[in-house]
């Protein structure tokens, strides 16, 4: 199979919101904090009557209803996730009542974990599979989902929850450069799990975004050798047309990409205009550590790549800033914003992706565009995923209502034996909602 990559995607985030201006003014933080310091205009959050799992139910039913998608089809199914409902049953296997109906239960796959990075760990499986002997002609599914929750603190504003379902097949609009993938892989205790209790991060903020850019810079030194291993020429960042980067808040993008700008620069500094030669020089022989925590390298890389992020990044933030941290789903619901902003334009461009687990898990990988064929084309996914329409049909919700709903969810976490409100009122039509949890745990969704 040639061209092997992602033919559909549809995504879904809950409609109930809370503006990060009115957030910051409740929380007492200074005006801008969160708006201008992190770079976030909206934050996305499950209510009582949602979770992973009925996200990813209804994201997985639109996909294959929109595109007419008979459910035996699919061959394979895999979940990048980690936001934990059970420690042994997969999410995966909720999804299989999708399936029920059919009678296909012949589908591979189970969940993959690691922080943000499960969902680019699924999409390399189910890549992998269509391009190996194994493969039986039918599609791959990969569904990233994850409800990102923080405690009352710094970290509580770059929360959100998303559901992104992938179709995965050969000839696709959005095809893998499979050979161009730089990875970096650590252990480190930026953001972890470890109170199984509780569905509340352990996380060190500083630490954390240190991680992100060493992992970044790791990984671009890998994909510019194995490039110019393959191309016979130097990759620069003018190869590419686009660089979506998973996006725990906008400005770590900002600083993202400021930061392989100054890679370019080191590596060779006619990558970079002559007014940024001149601005980075002073920079030039920081040590790597040196380099992580200096404001001036920092303040001055943004300022040299400001341009450039104008027009390879910032059509992709628009999701990430409106729905917050998707976990698993940022780096694709950065991606689904390319689409939505650029559209049919994207034929023929290359697209760098970079996607970022603490923990810590990173890879550096690109996509070639093309216009697909069938219902499988750019414009196609664009009309069906409706970016705009989800975004307009949003509810906001007063700080202390999202603040409240926070506490209820505490509660709720690990427990049994419980009845949802059932209210769907704020829920789109076709949308998966929580009912009950019964005295065995066992969990019971029903369809608005
Ligand atoms: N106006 C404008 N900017 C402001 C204002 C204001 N009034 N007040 C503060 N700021 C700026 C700060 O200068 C800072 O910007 P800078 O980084 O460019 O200097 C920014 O706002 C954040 O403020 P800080 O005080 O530095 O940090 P804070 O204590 O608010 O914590 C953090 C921010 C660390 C991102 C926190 O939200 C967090 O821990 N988040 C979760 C961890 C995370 O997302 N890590 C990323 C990778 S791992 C993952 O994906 C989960």
């Amino acid at each position: 199979p040639k061209n092997v990559g992602i033919l559909a995607m549809d995504i879904y985030f809950p409609p109930t919101c809370v503006k990060q201006e009115a957030l910051e003014a409740h929380d007492g933080a200074s005006k801008g904090k969160y708006t201008i310091g992190l770079g976030q205009d909206c934050l996305a959050f499950c209510t009582e009557v949602e979770d992973v799992i009925s996200m990813s139910l209804t994201a997985v039913s639109s996909l294959l209803k929109k595109y007419k998608i008979d459910p035996k089809q699919i061959g394979r199914m895999e979940v990048g996730s980690e936001t934990v409902i059970d420690k042994s049953k997969s999410i995966k296997t909720f999804l299989m009542q999708l399936f029920e109906e059919s009678g296909n239960t012949d589908i591979e796959g189970v969940d993959s974990t690691n922080a943000c990075y499960g969902g680019t760990a699924a999409l390399f499986n189910c890549v992998n599979w269509v391009e190996s002997s194994s493969w039986d002609g039918r599609y791959g599914l990969v569904i990233c989902a994850d409800s990102a929750v923080y405690a009352e603190g710094p970290a509580r504003p770059t929360g959100g929850a998303a559901a992104i379902a992938i179709l995965v097949g050969p000839d696709a609009p959005i095809a893998f450069e499979s050979k161009f993938r730089g990875s970096h892989m650590a252990h480190a205790y930026d953001f972890y799990k470890p109170n199984l209790a509780s569905e509340y991060p352990v996380v060190d903020g500083k630490l954390s975004q240190n991680c992100y850019l060493m992992a970044l810079d790791s990984c671009y030194k890998v994909f510019c050798e194995k490039f110019e291993k393959l191309e016979g020429k130097p990759f620069s960042m003018a190869e590419a047309d686009y660089f979506v980067f998973h996006s725990p808040y906008n400005k770590l993008v900002q600083k993202s990409f400021g930061r392989l700008y100054y890679d370019d620069f080191l590596r060779n500094p006619s990558f970079v205009d002559e007014a940024a030669r001149t601005s980075l020089e002073p920079y030039k022989s920081l040590s790597g550590d040196e380099s992580y925590n200096s404001r001036d390298l920092e303040k001055a890389n943004q300022q040299a790549s400001k341009k450039i992020y104008d027009t390879k990044v910032q059509p992709s933030t628009l999701i990430p800033k409106e729905v917050g941290n998707m976990y698993t789903a940022s780096l694709y619901a950065a991606f689904a914003s390319l689409l939505h902003n650029e559209n049919s334009s994207l034929v023929g461009k290359r697209v760098v992706m970079f996607s970022y687990g603490s923990g810590l898990t990173a890879t550096m990988f690109s996509f070639k565009i093309q216009e697909g064929q069938g219902p499988f084309t750019l414009s196609n996914i664009v009309t069906l995923m409706d970016v705009a329409g989800k975004l307009k049909q949003r509810v906001e919700f007063p700080p202390e209502k999202f603040v409240e709903t926070m506490k209820l969810m505490e509660h709720r976490y690990g427990a049994k034996d419980y009845v949802t409100s059932g209210d769907c009122s704020n829920l789109p039509a076709g949308t998966f909602y929580l009912t009950k949890v019964d005295s065995m745990y066992r969990r019971f969704y029903a369809r608005k």
